[in-house]
Protein backbone atom coordinates (compact mmCIF):
# COMPACT_ATOMS: atom_id res chain seq x y z
CA UNK A 1 0.00 0.00 0.00
CA UNK A 2 1.10 3.56 -0.79
CA UNK A 3 2.82 5.07 2.53
CA UNK A 4 2.49 8.31 3.23
CA UNK A 5 5.89 9.11 5.19
CA UNK A 6 6.62 12.26 3.58
CA UNK A 7 8.84 15.43 6.15
CA UNK A 8 6.16 17.88 5.13
CA UNK A 9 3.19 15.00 5.69
CA UNK A 10 0.62 15.16 8.08
CA UNK A 11 0.00 11.72 7.55
CA UNK A 12 2.49 9.31 8.54
CA UNK A 13 1.53 5.35 8.20
CA UNK A 14 4.06 2.87 9.56
CA UNK A 15 3.37 -0.65 8.67
CA UNK A 16 0.25 -2.84 7.85
CA UNK A 17 -3.51 -0.93 9.31
CA UNK A 18 -4.99 -1.63 11.82
CA UNK A 19 -1.77 -2.58 13.61
CA UNK A 20 -1.39 -4.68 16.09
CA UNK A 21 -2.29 -2.88 19.04
CA UNK A 22 -5.69 -1.80 16.97
CA UNK A 23 -6.07 -4.77 15.31
CA UNK A 24 -6.38 -6.66 19.72
CA UNK A 25 -8.63 -3.52 20.16
CA UNK A 26 -10.97 -4.26 17.54
CA UNK A 27 -11.35 -7.71 18.21
CA UNK A 28 -12.12 -6.71 21.80
CA UNK A 29 -14.86 -4.76 20.44
CA UNK A 30 -16.24 -6.92 18.08
CA UNK A 31 -16.39 -9.59 20.84
CA UNK A 32 -18.23 -7.16 23.18
CA UNK A 33 -20.15 -4.68 20.81
CA UNK A 34 -23.75 -5.48 19.62
CA UNK A 35 -23.21 -6.46 15.45
CA UNK A 36 -25.77 -3.62 14.69
CA UNK A 37 -23.22 -0.98 15.53
CA UNK A 38 -21.71 0.07 12.45
CA UNK A 39 -18.16 1.03 11.87
CA UNK A 40 -17.40 2.83 8.89
CA UNK A 41 -13.18 1.48 9.28
CA UNK A 42 -10.92 0.12 11.72
CA UNK A 43 -9.35 3.37 13.10
CA UNK A 44 -8.51 2.91 17.05
CA UNK A 45 -7.90 6.08 18.16
CA UNK A 46 -5.63 7.22 21.05
CA UNK A 47 -5.70 10.83 20.38
CA UNK A 48 -6.78 13.87 18.32
CA UNK A 49 -6.01 17.00 17.39
CA UNK A 50 -7.32 19.93 15.17
CA UNK A 51 -7.69 17.95 11.88
CA UNK A 52 -5.99 14.64 12.75
CA UNK A 53 -6.40 11.36 14.70
CA UNK A 54 -3.50 9.38 16.27
CA UNK A 55 -4.11 5.89 16.25
CA UNK A 56 -2.95 3.30 19.56
CA UNK A 57 0.11 1.94 17.04
CA UNK A 58 1.10 5.86 16.62
CA UNK A 59 -0.20 6.11 13.31
CA UNK A 60 -1.38 9.37 12.13
CA UNK A 61 -4.33 9.80 9.75
CA UNK A 62 -6.48 13.13 8.48
CA UNK A 63 -10.08 12.61 9.95
CA UNK A 64 -12.64 13.60 6.95
CA UNK A 65 -15.69 12.60 8.74
CA UNK A 66 -15.23 14.57 11.71
CA UNK A 67 -17.39 12.30 14.35
CA UNK A 68 -20.28 12.42 11.78
CA UNK A 69 -20.14 16.31 11.28
CA UNK A 70 -19.52 17.22 15.13
CA UNK A 71 -15.67 18.64 15.28
CA UNK A 72 -16.14 21.96 13.32
CA UNK A 73 -14.21 23.56 15.54
CA UNK A 74 -11.61 20.95 15.39
CA UNK A 75 -10.61 17.82 17.60
CA UNK A 76 -9.67 18.79 21.48
CA UNK A 77 -9.61 22.85 20.86
CA UNK A 78 -7.69 24.29 23.81
CA UNK A 79 -10.06 26.60 24.23
CA UNK A 80 -13.10 24.31 24.89
CA UNK A 81 -10.65 21.67 26.44
CA UNK A 82 -9.70 24.27 28.72
CA UNK A 83 -13.52 25.22 29.62
CA UNK A 84 -14.69 21.47 30.26
CA UNK A 85 -11.84 21.05 32.55
CA UNK A 86 -12.48 24.62 34.93
CA UNK A 87 -16.11 23.29 34.88
CA UNK A 88 -15.64 19.72 35.76
CA UNK A 89 -13.53 20.34 38.62
CA UNK A 90 -16.48 22.79 39.97
CA UNK A 91 -19.66 21.25 39.40
CA UNK A 92 -20.51 18.04 37.02
CA UNK A 93 -24.17 17.78 37.55
CA UNK A 94 -27.15 19.31 39.45
CA UNK A 95 -29.89 18.66 36.56
CA UNK A 96 -32.08 21.78 35.81
CA UNK A 97 -35.15 19.50 36.29
CA UNK A 98 -33.88 19.99 39.91
CA UNK A 99 -31.82 23.82 40.09
CA UNK A 100 -30.04 25.97 37.88
CA UNK A 101 -26.00 26.77 36.89
CA UNK A 102 -24.77 29.84 35.08
CA UNK A 103 -23.36 27.86 32.19
CA UNK A 104 -26.87 26.23 30.98
CA UNK A 105 -28.34 29.97 31.13
CA UNK A 106 -24.83 31.31 29.31
CA UNK A 107 -25.80 28.54 26.41
CA UNK A 108 -28.91 29.96 25.91
CA UNK A 109 -27.71 33.51 25.65
CA UNK A 110 -25.40 32.28 23.38
CA UNK A 111 -27.91 30.33 20.92
CA UNK A 112 -30.34 33.48 21.31
CA UNK A 113 -27.22 35.81 19.47
CA UNK A 114 -26.91 33.27 16.75
CA UNK A 115 -30.51 31.45 16.34
CA UNK A 116 -31.81 33.54 12.93
CA UNK A 117 -35.25 33.45 14.31
CA UNK A 118 -36.95 36.90 14.99
CA UNK A 119 -38.08 38.13 18.38
CA UNK A 120 -38.28 36.87 22.02
CA UNK A 121 -36.75 33.36 21.74
CA UNK A 122 -36.78 30.03 23.96
CA UNK A 123 -34.65 27.58 24.18
CA UNK A 124 -34.71 23.77 25.52
CA UNK A 125 -31.71 21.99 26.28
CA UNK A 126 -31.39 17.74 25.07
CA UNK A 127 -28.53 15.29 25.49
CA UNK A 128 -28.10 14.52 21.56
CA UNK A 129 -29.83 15.27 18.00
CA UNK A 130 -32.82 12.92 17.68
CA UNK A 131 -33.82 14.08 21.76
CA UNK A 132 -33.68 17.86 20.31
CA UNK A 133 -36.09 16.72 17.22
CA UNK A 134 -38.55 14.76 19.02
CA UNK A 135 -38.57 17.53 21.66
CA UNK A 136 -39.66 19.95 18.50
CA UNK A 137 -42.25 17.23 18.01
CA UNK A 138 -43.68 17.51 21.43
CA UNK A 139 -43.92 21.26 21.61
CA UNK A 140 -45.16 21.82 17.98
CA UNK A 141 -48.01 19.61 18.86
CA UNK A 142 -48.55 21.35 22.33
CA UNK A 143 -48.75 24.66 20.40
CA UNK A 144 -50.86 23.80 18.08
CA UNK A 145 -53.48 21.65 19.12
CA UNK A 146 -52.32 19.04 16.15
CA UNK A 147 -50.85 15.83 15.38
CA UNK A 148 -49.82 15.83 11.90
CA UNK A 149 -45.44 15.97 11.27
CA UNK A 150 -44.46 16.53 7.75
CA UNK A 151 -41.18 15.02 6.63
CA UNK A 152 -39.06 13.78 3.67
CA UNK A 153 -37.74 11.31 1.55
CA UNK A 154 -34.31 11.31 2.13
CA UNK A 155 -34.51 12.25 5.76
CA UNK A 156 -32.56 11.45 8.36
CA UNK A 157 -33.51 13.03 11.96
CA UNK A 158 -32.17 9.91 14.06
CA UNK A 159 -32.75 6.66 15.49
CA UNK A 160 -35.07 6.78 18.28
CA UNK A 161 -39.04 5.58 17.35
CA UNK A 162 -39.88 8.67 16.51
CA UNK A 163 -36.73 9.57 14.92
CA UNK A 164 -36.43 6.82 13.01
CA UNK A 165 -40.21 7.23 11.78
CA UNK A 166 -39.35 10.50 10.64
CA UNK A 167 -36.15 9.46 8.83
CA UNK A 168 -36.28 7.53 5.86
CA UNK A 169 -33.76 5.11 3.83
CA UNK A 170 -35.87 1.88 5.21
CA UNK A 171 -33.79 -1.01 4.93
CA UNK A 172 -30.48 0.31 6.78
CA UNK A 173 -32.50 2.49 9.23
CA UNK A 174 -36.25 0.90 9.84
CA UNK A 175 -36.33 -2.67 8.87
CA UNK A 176 -37.76 -5.42 11.32
CA UNK A 177 -37.72 -2.16 14.04
CA UNK A 178 -41.42 -1.33 13.81
CA UNK A 179 -44.17 -0.58 14.28
CA UNK A 180 -43.11 2.68 13.94
CA UNK A 181 -45.07 6.28 15.91
CA UNK A 182 -48.12 7.63 13.88
CA UNK A 183 -49.59 10.51 12.00
CA UNK A 184 -45.98 11.31 10.37
CA UNK A 185 -45.99 12.20 6.85
CA UNK A 186 -43.57 12.03 4.12
CA UNK A 187 -43.00 13.88 1.10
CA UNK A 188 -40.25 14.41 -1.69
CA UNK A 189 -37.50 16.53 -1.12
CA UNK A 190 -36.35 18.87 -4.03
CA UNK A 191 -33.36 16.53 -4.89
CA UNK A 192 -32.04 18.07 -7.71
CA UNK A 193 -29.27 15.82 -9.28
CA UNK A 194 -31.79 12.84 -9.29
CA UNK A 195 -34.83 13.98 -9.70
CA UNK A 196 -35.02 17.52 -11.62
CA UNK A 197 -36.37 17.03 -15.45
CA UNK A 198 -33.76 17.92 -17.84
CA UNK A 199 -34.07 21.24 -19.14
CA UNK A 200 -36.46 22.45 -16.27
CA UNK A 201 -34.96 25.50 -14.13
CA UNK A 202 -34.45 25.55 -10.44
CA UNK A 203 -37.68 27.36 -9.78
CA UNK A 204 -39.76 25.59 -12.02
CA UNK A 205 -38.72 22.47 -9.83
CA UNK A 206 -39.01 24.04 -6.50
CA UNK A 207 -42.98 24.23 -7.89
CA UNK A 208 -42.89 20.88 -8.63
CA UNK A 209 -41.87 19.51 -5.66
CA UNK A 210 -44.60 22.21 -3.85
CA UNK A 211 -46.97 20.85 -5.36
CA UNK A 212 -46.08 17.87 -4.23
CA UNK A 213 -46.62 19.37 -0.81
CA UNK A 214 -49.94 20.76 -1.72
CA UNK A 215 -51.12 17.21 -2.93
CA UNK A 216 -50.33 15.77 0.36
CA UNK A 217 -52.47 18.13 2.22
CA UNK A 218 -55.29 16.91 0.05
CA UNK A 219 -54.18 13.34 -0.44
CA UNK A 220 -52.33 12.34 3.04
CA UNK A 221 -53.65 14.81 5.79
CA UNK A 222 -55.88 17.68 6.30
CA UNK A 223 -53.35 21.11 6.20
CA UNK A 224 -55.41 21.47 9.89
CA UNK A 225 -54.05 18.49 11.26
CA UNK A 226 -50.27 19.58 10.52
CA UNK A 227 -48.47 20.22 13.41
CA UNK A 228 -45.28 21.15 11.85
CA UNK A 229 -43.00 20.07 8.89
CA UNK A 230 -39.59 19.76 10.07
CA UNK A 231 -36.68 19.88 7.09
CA UNK A 232 -33.24 19.63 6.48
CA UNK A 233 -32.00 22.12 5.27
CA UNK A 234 -29.67 20.60 2.90
CA UNK A 235 -30.29 16.74 4.08
CA UNK A 236 -27.12 15.19 5.33
CA UNK A 237 -27.42 11.41 5.42
CA UNK A 238 -29.43 11.76 2.66
CA UNK A 239 -26.21 12.82 0.60
CA UNK A 240 -25.77 16.38 1.28
CA UNK A 241 -28.55 17.89 -0.64
CA UNK A 242 -29.54 21.34 -0.27
CA UNK A 243 -32.87 22.55 -0.54
CA UNK A 244 -32.61 25.08 -3.33
CA UNK A 245 -33.63 29.03 -1.26
CA UNK A 246 -36.75 28.87 -3.60
CA UNK A 247 -38.25 26.03 -2.60
CA UNK A 248 -37.27 27.34 1.75
CA UNK A 249 -39.56 30.05 1.15
CA UNK A 250 -42.42 28.72 -0.69
CA UNK A 251 -42.34 26.24 1.70
CA UNK A 252 -42.48 29.05 4.17
CA UNK A 253 -44.99 30.71 2.50
CA UNK A 254 -47.19 27.37 2.45
CA UNK A 255 -47.26 26.28 6.21
CA UNK A 256 -47.77 30.21 7.50
CA UNK A 257 -50.97 30.02 5.19
CA UNK A 258 -52.18 26.76 7.36
CA UNK A 259 -50.60 28.07 10.47
CA UNK A 260 -48.00 24.93 10.48
CA UNK A 261 -44.76 25.24 12.26
CA UNK A 262 -41.49 24.81 10.44
CA UNK A 263 -38.75 23.70 12.06
CA UNK A 264 -35.17 23.45 10.65
CA UNK A 265 -33.13 20.33 11.38
CA UNK A 266 -29.83 21.75 11.53
CA UNK A 267 -28.11 18.94 13.63
CA UNK A 268 -25.36 18.10 10.61
CA UNK A 269 -25.86 21.64 9.12
CA UNK A 270 -25.43 24.22 11.93
CA UNK A 271 -22.17 25.49 13.60
CA UNK A 272 -20.68 27.19 10.00
CA UNK A 273 -20.65 23.69 8.33
CA UNK A 274 -22.04 25.06 5.01
CA UNK A 275 -20.40 28.45 5.41
CA UNK A 276 -23.28 30.30 7.63
CA UNK A 277 -23.57 29.51 11.07
CA UNK A 278 -26.99 27.64 10.06
CA UNK A 279 -27.63 26.34 6.79
CA UNK A 280 -31.00 28.60 6.49
CA UNK A 281 -28.96 31.38 6.18
CA UNK A 282 -28.59 30.82 2.48
CA UNK A 283 -32.70 31.26 2.02
CA UNK A 284 -32.02 35.35 1.53
CA UNK A 285 -34.12 37.45 4.14
CA UNK A 286 -33.57 34.37 6.85
CA UNK A 287 -33.57 36.06 10.23
CA UNK A 288 -34.84 39.52 8.77
CA UNK A 289 -37.97 39.02 6.27
CA UNK A 290 -38.80 35.62 7.30
CA UNK A 291 -37.51 32.59 9.71
CA UNK A 292 -38.68 29.61 11.22
CA UNK A 293 -40.51 28.49 14.18
CA UNK A 294 -37.98 26.22 15.08
CA UNK A 295 -33.78 25.15 15.20
CA UNK A 296 -33.11 21.98 15.82
CA UNK A 297 -29.16 21.58 16.97
CA UNK A 298 -26.88 18.98 17.99
CA UNK A 299 -23.60 17.78 16.98
CA UNK A 300 -20.87 20.15 16.54
CA UNK A 301 -22.37 22.98 19.35
CA UNK A 302 -20.17 21.24 22.01
CA UNK A 303 -16.98 19.52 20.32
CA UNK A 304 -18.33 16.30 21.14
CA UNK A 305 -19.75 16.46 24.17
CA UNK A 306 -23.37 14.90 24.63
CA UNK A 307 -25.37 18.42 24.12
CA UNK A 308 -28.22 19.73 21.74
CA UNK A 309 -30.54 22.13 21.78
CA UNK A 310 -34.10 22.69 19.82
CA UNK A 311 -34.21 27.07 20.25
CA UNK A 312 -37.71 28.49 18.67
CA UNK A 313 -40.14 31.54 19.34
CA UNK A 314 -40.87 32.20 22.70
CA UNK A 315 -44.63 31.57 22.12
CA UNK A 316 -44.49 28.81 20.89
CA UNK A 317 -41.65 26.99 23.32
CA UNK A 318 -43.42 28.17 26.16
CA UNK A 319 -46.67 26.57 25.39
CA UNK A 320 -46.17 23.05 26.83
CA UNK A 321 -47.15 23.03 30.49
CA UNK A 322 -44.45 22.97 33.49
CA UNK A 323 -42.83 20.14 33.85
CA UNK A 324 -43.67 18.28 30.31
CA UNK A 325 -40.59 18.56 28.82
CA UNK A 326 -37.05 17.89 30.40
CA UNK A 327 -34.39 15.30 30.65
CA UNK A 328 -31.92 14.35 33.96
CA UNK A 329 -28.70 15.29 31.54
CA UNK A 330 -30.15 17.55 29.24
CA UNK A 331 -27.92 20.49 29.16
CA UNK A 332 -25.45 19.63 32.05
CA UNK A 333 -23.10 21.82 33.03
CA UNK A 334 -20.00 20.19 31.58
CA UNK A 335 -21.51 19.67 28.39
CA UNK A 336 -23.14 23.65 28.30
CA UNK A 337 -19.44 25.21 29.42
CA UNK A 338 -18.00 23.24 26.48
CA UNK A 339 -20.57 24.62 24.16
CA UNK A 340 -20.66 28.17 25.33
CA UNK A 341 -16.62 27.87 24.47
CA UNK A 342 -17.05 25.64 21.61
CA UNK A 343 -19.35 28.75 19.64
CA UNK A 344 -16.95 31.65 21.17
CA UNK A 345 -14.28 29.96 19.54
CA UNK A 346 -16.17 29.45 15.68
CA UNK A 347 -17.16 33.34 16.13
CA UNK A 348 -13.68 34.64 17.10
CA UNK A 349 -12.07 32.16 14.30
CA UNK A 350 -14.43 32.73 11.20
CA UNK A 351 -15.57 29.27 11.24
CA UNK A 352 -18.17 30.08 8.14
CA UNK A 353 -15.48 31.84 6.23
CA UNK A 354 -13.39 29.32 6.40
CA UNK A 355 -15.63 26.58 5.69
CA UNK A 356 -16.41 28.63 2.06
CA UNK A 357 -12.86 27.96 1.88
CA UNK A 358 -12.40 24.73 2.44
CA UNK A 359 -14.96 24.11 -0.40
CA UNK A 360 -13.76 26.32 -2.70
CA UNK A 361 -11.06 24.16 -2.96
CA UNK A 362 -12.29 20.94 -2.33
CA UNK A 363 -14.53 21.57 -5.25
CA UNK A 364 -11.98 21.96 -7.38
CA UNK A 365 -10.57 18.65 -6.91
CA UNK A 366 -13.62 17.19 -7.64
CA UNK A 367 -14.56 18.71 -10.46
CA UNK A 368 -11.26 17.24 -11.74
CA UNK A 369 -11.78 14.20 -10.69
CA UNK A 370 -15.59 14.42 -12.39
CA UNK A 371 -13.64 14.76 -15.67
CA UNK A 372 -11.56 11.97 -15.21
CA UNK A 373 -14.26 9.62 -13.87
CA UNK A 374 -17.78 8.31 -15.65
CA UNK A 375 -18.49 6.84 -12.12
CA UNK A 376 -18.51 10.79 -10.41
CA UNK A 377 -22.21 11.74 -11.41
CA UNK A 378 -22.32 14.76 -9.41
CA UNK A 379 -20.16 16.75 -6.97
CA UNK A 380 -21.51 19.39 -4.32
CA UNK A 381 -20.10 21.59 -1.72
CA UNK A 382 -22.62 23.69 0.04
CA UNK A 383 -19.14 25.57 2.17
CA UNK A 384 -17.48 22.56 3.57
CA UNK A 385 -20.33 19.93 3.25
CA UNK A 386 -19.04 18.02 0.63
CA UNK A 387 -20.11 15.00 -1.44
CA UNK A 388 -19.38 13.26 -4.46
CA UNK A 389 -22.19 10.99 -6.03
CA UNK A 390 -21.09 8.05 -7.87
CA UNK A 391 -23.47 6.73 -10.37
CA UNK A 392 -23.07 3.18 -12.49
CA UNK A 393 -24.38 5.28 -15.99
CA UNK A 394 -24.17 9.34 -15.88
CA UNK A 395 -27.54 9.22 -18.60
CA UNK A 396 -29.84 6.77 -16.10
CA UNK A 397 -27.93 8.29 -12.71
CA UNK A 398 -28.12 4.27 -11.80
CA UNK A 399 -26.93 4.78 -8.31
CA UNK A 400 -23.88 3.38 -7.76
CA UNK A 401 -22.75 2.09 -4.12
CA UNK A 402 -20.28 -0.21 -4.86
CA UNK A 403 -17.80 2.29 -5.19
CA UNK A 404 -18.20 4.12 -2.06
CA UNK A 405 -17.56 1.37 0.44
CA UNK A 406 -14.50 0.50 -2.03
CA UNK A 407 -12.91 4.07 -1.81
CA UNK A 408 -13.63 4.33 2.05
CA UNK A 409 -11.17 1.15 2.40
CA UNK A 410 -8.79 2.61 0.16
CA UNK A 411 -8.38 5.87 1.49
CA UNK A 412 -8.03 4.68 5.03
CA UNK A 413 -5.45 2.81 4.01
CA UNK A 414 -3.57 5.98 2.81
CA UNK A 415 -4.02 8.08 6.03
CA UNK A 416 -7.64 9.22 6.00
CA UNK A 417 -11.03 8.77 7.45
CA UNK A 418 -13.65 8.55 5.65
CA UNK A 419 -17.61 7.74 5.51
CA UNK A 420 -20.39 7.26 2.74
CA UNK A 421 -24.38 8.77 2.64
CA UNK A 422 -26.75 8.58 0.44
CA UNK A 423 -30.23 7.38 0.67
CA UNK A 424 -28.69 4.84 -2.09
CA UNK A 425 -25.17 4.44 -0.14
CA UNK A 426 -23.83 6.19 -3.78
CA UNK A 427 -22.21 9.06 -2.19
CA UNK A 428 -18.76 9.86 0.11
CA UNK A 429 -19.54 12.60 2.11
CA UNK A 430 -16.51 14.59 3.29
CA UNK A 431 -17.01 16.61 6.92
CA UNK A 432 -13.31 17.84 7.57
CA UNK A 433 -12.54 20.17 10.85
CA UNK A 434 -12.67 23.00 10.08
CA UNK A 435 -9.92 23.98 11.29
CA UNK A 436 -7.53 21.68 8.61
CA UNK A 437 -5.43 23.82 7.20
CA UNK A 438 -4.86 24.37 3.70
CA UNK A 439 -1.65 22.00 3.32
CA UNK A 440 -3.38 18.95 5.25
CA UNK A 441 -6.65 19.79 2.96
CA UNK A 442 -4.52 19.42 -0.16
CA UNK A 443 -2.95 16.49 1.13
CA UNK A 444 -5.77 14.77 2.05
CA UNK A 445 -7.07 15.66 -1.59
CA UNK A 446 -4.32 13.78 -3.11
CA UNK A 447 -4.61 10.89 -1.03
CA UNK A 448 -8.16 10.94 -2.05
CA UNK A 449 -7.50 11.44 -5.30
CA UNK A 450 -5.32 8.43 -5.51
CA UNK A 451 -8.10 5.91 -3.31
CA UNK A 452 -10.53 6.49 -5.76
CA UNK A 453 -8.08 6.03 -8.82
CA UNK A 454 -7.42 2.38 -7.02
CA UNK A 455 -10.83 1.76 -6.23
CA UNK A 456 -12.44 2.56 -9.44
CA UNK A 457 -9.39 0.10 -11.04
CA UNK A 458 -10.44 -2.21 -8.10
CA UNK A 459 -14.35 -2.54 -9.39
CA UNK A 460 -13.30 -2.66 -13.42
CA UNK A 461 -11.20 -5.61 -12.55
CA UNK A 462 -13.72 -7.49 -9.70
C1 LIG B 1 -30.02 15.99 10.42
C2 LIG B 1 -29.87 15.08 11.60
N1 LIG B 1 -30.84 15.06 12.53
C3 LIG B 1 -30.75 14.29 13.62
C4 LIG B 1 -29.68 13.45 13.81
C5 LIG B 1 -29.61 12.57 15.03
O1 LIG B 1 -28.63 13.06 15.89
P1 LIG B 1 -28.06 12.12 17.05
O2 LIG B 1 -27.30 11.03 16.38
O3 LIG B 1 -27.23 13.04 17.87
O4 LIG B 1 -29.24 11.61 17.79
C6 LIG B 1 -28.64 13.44 12.87
C7 LIG B 1 -27.48 12.55 13.03
O5 LIG B 1 -26.72 12.27 12.13
C8 LIG B 1 -28.75 14.27 11.73
O6 LIG B 1 -27.79 14.29 10.80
Amino acid sequence: MPKSNLATSTIQISGPIPGPRAQSILDRRDATTVRGLYRSCPIVAASASGATVTDVDGNVFIDLAGGIGTLNAGHCPPEVTQAIHDQVDKLIHLSNIVGTYESMVQLNEKLHEIVPIRGPKKTLLCNSGVEAGENAVKIARYATGRQGIIVFEGAFHGRSLLGMTMTSKYALFKRGFGPFASEVYRVPFPYEYREKPSGMSTDDFCELRINDLKKALVAQIDPTSVAAVIIEPVQGEGGFIPAPPAYMRALRELTDQYGILLASDEVQTGFCRTGKMFAIEHTPGCGTQWDVDMVIMAKSIGSGLPIAAVTGKAEVMDKPHVGGLGSTFGGNPVACAGAVATIDYMRENNLADRANEIGAITLDYFRRWQAKHAAIGDVRCIGAMCALEFVTDRETKEPNSVLPPLIVEEAFQRGLIMIRAGLYGSCLRLLAPLVISDAQLHEAMQALESAIDAAVLRAKTA
